[in-house]
């Protein structure tokens, strides 16, 4: 087959492991008989630099004519004290609602070679870790209006959290079909107990289940979700919440699996061109040194050919060659151990290459 993947190189650490994607891809177009060819779409910090702006028009044109869109991290203190409106962020932004990426899943599964990076207890993590997170990605505080104003000799400011139904009932779809194809338990994530947009929320998730009765669904406070994460992670098969609070507890599952650097995650809407993408930032300050782990970015890369590119034999080659790399004990330094073999980013890919 024949794909186009249109290519975000990023900020930071993004260009170093893109590069190893790349030839994980490269490896992958080989063995299976493939033509992958990727355009870069320059978007982020460096797209400032050479634009002005963080994601230019023709970008976002790039990624919507592709098959799939792979983008590795963006942002840095170097534009930190840049105009807001032009902030690296922005850019992601603008991509997740241009190209209509409403669903954010985010897996978050205890690798077993890497059972010791867990921070929990081993009687919590012997119970097994194998959750998702599903984020709604275009709507709530990220996209309500944003306004800073002066009132009576001080400043105030606001984000407005708005959601409407069928912003609700998309991403509830996603998550009952998700947990259709997993353990069929859907735990619905909202805070019904203060915000109105939270109880349109779980009205809206109420109405849908009545279309999947097979799902168990259950509601929780953010709040609760927060902790039950900590307390017993092994309750949760798929989360689905709006996009605040999927922010910040798809960080906290990322910490409860280890390696914030092993996670990827997939951007999807109704169009066929999803993004994916590590979870992890651009790392700035182990940015050029062959430091960095490309796994969380070699790993989106196995998502995009399962779910946007539908060759799931080749997902699972990518996979596997990523787990014998790990069990022949092959560590970046975010994930040593003792007795393990020290490598750089590049060596890392290379040795998921070679068992490709
Ligand atoms: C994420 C990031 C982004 C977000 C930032 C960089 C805007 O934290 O993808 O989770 O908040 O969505
Ligand atoms: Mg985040």
């Amino acid at each position: 087959m024949e794909k186009k993947i249109a290519i975000i190189r990023g900020d930071g650490i993004g260009p170093e492991i893109m590069t190893q994607a790349i030839a994980v891809l490269d490896a992958v177009a080989a063995k299976f008989g493939h033509t992958f060819t990727y355009e870069d779409a320059p978007m982020g910090g460096n797209a400032i630099d050479a634009f002005g702006v963080p994601l230019p028009e023709s970008s976002l044109k790039t990624c919507l004519a592709c098959d799939s869109t792979l983008l590795s991290a963006v942002g840095g203190p170097k534009w930190d004290a840049i105009d807001p409106a032009i902030r690296p962020e922005k850019g992601l932004l603008g991509l997740r609602a241009g190209m209509g990426l409403y669903a954010n899943l985010r897996p978050a599964e205890l690798i077993p070679q890497l059972k010791d990076a867990c921070p929990l207890r081993s009687e919590i993590v012997d119970r097994g870790i194998n959750f998702i997170v599903i984020r709604e990605l275009i709507g709530g505080a990220y996209f309500g209006e944003h306004k800073t104003w002066e009132e009576n000799g001080e400043m105030a400011a606001h984000d407005v959290m708005a959601y409407k139904e069928h912003e609700i009932r998309r991403i509830a779809r996603v998550g009952f079909e998700t947990a259709m194809k997993r353990g069929r338990k859907l735990c619905s994530v909202d805070k019904a107990n203060v915000l109105d947009s939270s109880k349109l929320w779980r009205k809206v998730v109420c109405e849908v289940a009545a279309e999947y009765p097979e799902v168990e669904l259950r509601h929780m406070y953010v709040d609760a979700a927060a902790m039950q994460l900590v307390r017993d992670p092994s309750q949760f098969d798929v989360i689905v919440t709006e996009n605040l609070f999927g922010d910040i507890l798809s960080d906290e599952a990322s910490q409860i699996v280890g390696s914030i650097g092993m996670l990827p995650s997939a951007s999807l809407g109704d169009g066929a061109c999803g993004l994916y993408e590590p979870i992890h930032g651009s790392a700035p300050d182990i940015a050029g040194q062959d430091l960095a782990n490309p796994i969380g970015m070699i790993l989106a890369a196995a998502m995009m050919l399962r779910y946007g590119l539908n060759m799931p034999d080749e997902a699972a080659a990518v996979e596997t060659a990523v787990s014998r790399a790990l069990e022949d004990g092959l560590r970046t330094g975010d994930i040593m151990e003792p007795g393990m073999q020290r490598v750089g980013c590049a060596a890392m890919g290379r040795a998921i290459v070679e068992r490709i």
